[in-house]
């Protein structure tokens, strides 16, 4: 589908992260070379910056299966037995959401990943006994938005732990141009570096800006995507300058006119605009630090003089 060819296959194809890039890449040289599977991969950090795209590049720059599944999605022990036991040597499996495994899932992990066995229980009472049974080696590649959401022991059994960082303009603005000509539309350079600039850091967000933006210029009859419909298209979705939409609106106003500019505590502001804290903190709150709209604080929230300035606020004496 498009939707499938959209996410690059090769480190080569990938654009930006050039730390977690470059590095992968000798580690899965490496193991090639030594004829052996990669060893657990962690992939962290916000939504949407290619966790799971550079998952399934590693399976096929390995030459092996890419199996997928998510921390929630396991219920049970059985549930990850058998999902480890269907595994040929040297696949990947990706576990989305790592953090999210439930504890009796995460204990049959550890002897999976370390030893490539399972430790099973066998009948019930006094007749129940353990069994362990082999596993063919595999690497694991969790995905998950904080490493520090991790347990120790889980967070130890990786040998590579990869943060991906909010992607540069220039390279939001490489994924824009290379999504459009995969969906066979032209956009001027200036549009595609309008959308990049407004997509915080995200390419999953560019290319969803690319999208709308796409729409509105094709109903407009355009020839090639300019930068006067990219504007418009931009504002229609309340998507302002900096790239903040209306749920990053809401929240900075929050703390500007409810909490006198802050410190409010996460809990306070998302009972306030409706939103989970977890929520907040691994989606929004993040851009919003790099960008120095707000900052933490051992009493909670504050936003910044840049946060005023942004709408056009008098800055609050102190
Ligand atoms: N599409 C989405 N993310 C991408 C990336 N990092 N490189 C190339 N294409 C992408």
């Amino acid at each position: 589908s498009i939707e499938l060819s959209l996410r690059p296959s090769t480190l080569k194809q990938y654009i930006g992260q050039d730390k977690a890039k470059n590095n992968l890449s000798i580690f899965i040289q490496a193991a090639k070379l030594r004829n052996e599977p990669l060893d657990h991969v962690l992939l962290y950090g916000p939504p949407g910056l290619g966790k799971t795209t550079l998952a399934s590049i590693i399976a096929n720059e390995m030459d092996v299966q890419f199996r997928t599944t998510s921390g929630p999605a396991i219920e049970r022990a059985g549930d990850l037995a058998a999902i480890l036991s269907s595994l040929e040597a040297g696949d990947v499996l990706f576990i989305d959401e790592i953090h999210r495994l439930p504890r009796s899932v995460e204990e049959i992990l550890y002897p999976a990943m370390e030893d490539f066995c399972l430790d099973i229980i066998i009948g019930s009472g006094s007749s129940a006994r353990s069994v362990r049974l082999d596993l063919p080696p595999f690497t694991l590649v969790g995905a998950t938005t904080r490493a520090g959401l991790l347990t120790a022991p889980l967070r130890d059994r990786f040998g590579v732990l990869s943060r991906l960082e909010f992607y540069e303009t220039k390279d939001l603005c490489a994924i824009v141009e290379r999504t459009a000509e995969i969906f066979n539309v032209s956009i001027i350079r200036q549009a595609a570096i309008e959308i990049a600039k407004r997509s915080r850091g995200t390419p999953r967000i560019a290319n969803r800006l690319l999208k709308r933006v796409r729409d509105i210029s094709q109903v407009s009859g355009e020839k090639e995507i300019s930068l006067e419909t990219t504007k418009q298209a931009l504002e229609m979705l309340q998507v302002d300058p900096a790239g903040l939409d209306h749920i990053d609106h809401k929240l900075l106003l929050t703390i500007i006119d409810g909490f006198h500019g802050g410190p409010v505590g996460l809990d306070t502001i998302a009972a306030t605009i409706g939103e989970e804290s977890q929520t907040i903190e691994d989606v929004y709150e993040p851009y919003l630090l790099q960008m120095g709209f707000i900052q933490r604080t051992p009493r909670g929230r504050q936003v910044t003089s840049k946060a005023y300035q942004h709408f056009n606020r008098e800055v609050r004496p102190s």
